[in-house]
């Protein structure tokens, strides 16, 4: 099974990144499959307009990768932009890509109703370069988030256009997402991310992490009051890093009452801290040891080999060549 996936360094990570892909991406290097993933650099251009920023963010998303436990023995881990030929083959399938199908897509349809961003034409076509990602190595299956889903079926849409007008070259990829993890929900109850300012770090310094986990809402009630247990954010968050037994005690206390919410973010707090302590130490390591330009360069080569490969087919295919 070919997988692949990546991340747009617009920022630092959150825990919804981590829980709704980052996670499954590192577990599935395990279980031999081929695994690529990404650094979508030239995804981020469509929002980052600072050179500085952009350095220190794709460096930044690589470091974290790998402090969470990826291997870059295992699975191939690159910068996007290492590989111009995502470029190349976003323009080839954008001559073949239904406008309308574009204009479906809820990102574009959420940005123009907003209408509080630049509507540059790098966001309308964003879904080509994804499909332009994940058809170059021809992925059988793409871990996202539930916010992705679209865009992988665009991709997919894509595929078969493709495949119908030129002839077979492109694998069908299917959305990977958990159901579990398929929306992480933010200190606001909204999905969480960057851009709803509803986030919970990873690495950032705990100070940090303590005062977004002590904004989570919650619901008003008296503390001698039992706390209910339905459509609670902090207790979905603490399920995904605790036991199932942890998870029935904490779910005990919130019935007993007079336990209180601050306790109940002091023990989420605690696993988040517990949950990325040994991650956070290799990560101060490897920022310090500075060989990520060499493992990321190493990472393109292995996938340029592939990108390669798919593209002599698409040239034969088109008469490019
Ligand atoms: P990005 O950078 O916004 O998000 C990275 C991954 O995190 C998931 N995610 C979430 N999952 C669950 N709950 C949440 N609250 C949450 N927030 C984010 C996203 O679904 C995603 O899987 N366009 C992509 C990056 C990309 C890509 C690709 C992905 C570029 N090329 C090719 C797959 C294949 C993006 O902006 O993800």
């Amino acid at each position: 099974m070919r997988i692949l996936s990546g991340v747009k360094p617009t920022g630092r990570p959150h825990v919804g990144n981590y829980l709704g892909a980052i996670r499954q991406h590192i577990a599935l290097q395990e279980k031999n499959n081929e695994c690529i993933y990404m650094v979508a650099d030239y995804h981020a251009l469509t929002t980052l307009r600072d050179a500085d920023l952009m350095r220190e963010y794709r460096r930044g998303i690589a470091l974290d990768y790998l402090a969470l436990g990826l291997d870059p023995e295992k699975a191939i881990f690159f910068f996007q932009s290492d590989i111009p030929m995502h470029a190349e083959l976003a323009w080839i399938l954008s001559t073949i890509t239904p406008h309308g199908l574009l204009e479906r897509a809820h990102a574009w349809k959420d940005t123009k109703a907003k209408g509080n961003r630049e509507m540059n034409a790098g966001l309308f076509t964003y879904p080509i370069l994804m499909a332009a990602d994940i058809l170059l190595y021809n992925a059988d299956s793409v871990p996202v988030g539930k916010d992705q889903k679209q865009h992988v079926e665009i991709a997919r849409d894509i595929a078969e256009k493709f495949n119908n007008t030129f002839g077979d070259t492109f694998t069908l990829p299917e959305p990977d997402i958990p159901e579990d993890v398929a929306t992480i929900i933010g200190t606001d109850g909204q999905k969480m991310s960057k851009s709803y300012n509803n986030t919970i770090g990873i690495f950032e310094d705990e100070a940090t992490i303590k005062k977004q986990v002590m904004s989570i809402t919650t619901a008003s009630i008296e503390l001698a009051e039992p706390m209910p247990i339905e459509n609670d954010i902090i207790l979905g968050l603490y399920e995904q890093f605790s036991s199932s037994a942890e998870l029935d005690e904490l779910k005990a206390n919130y019935k007993a009452g007079g336990f209180g919410y601050g306790n109940a973010k002091k023990a989420l707090l605690n696993k988040i801290i517990e949950h990325f302590a040994e991650a956070r130490e290799r990560r101060t390591k490897l920022a310090e040891s500075d060989n990520i330009k060499e493992i990321m360069h190493e990472g393109a080569k292995k996938a340029q080999k592939i990108a390669i490969t798919t593209m002599s087919d698409v040239y034969v295919k088109t008469g490019l060549s």
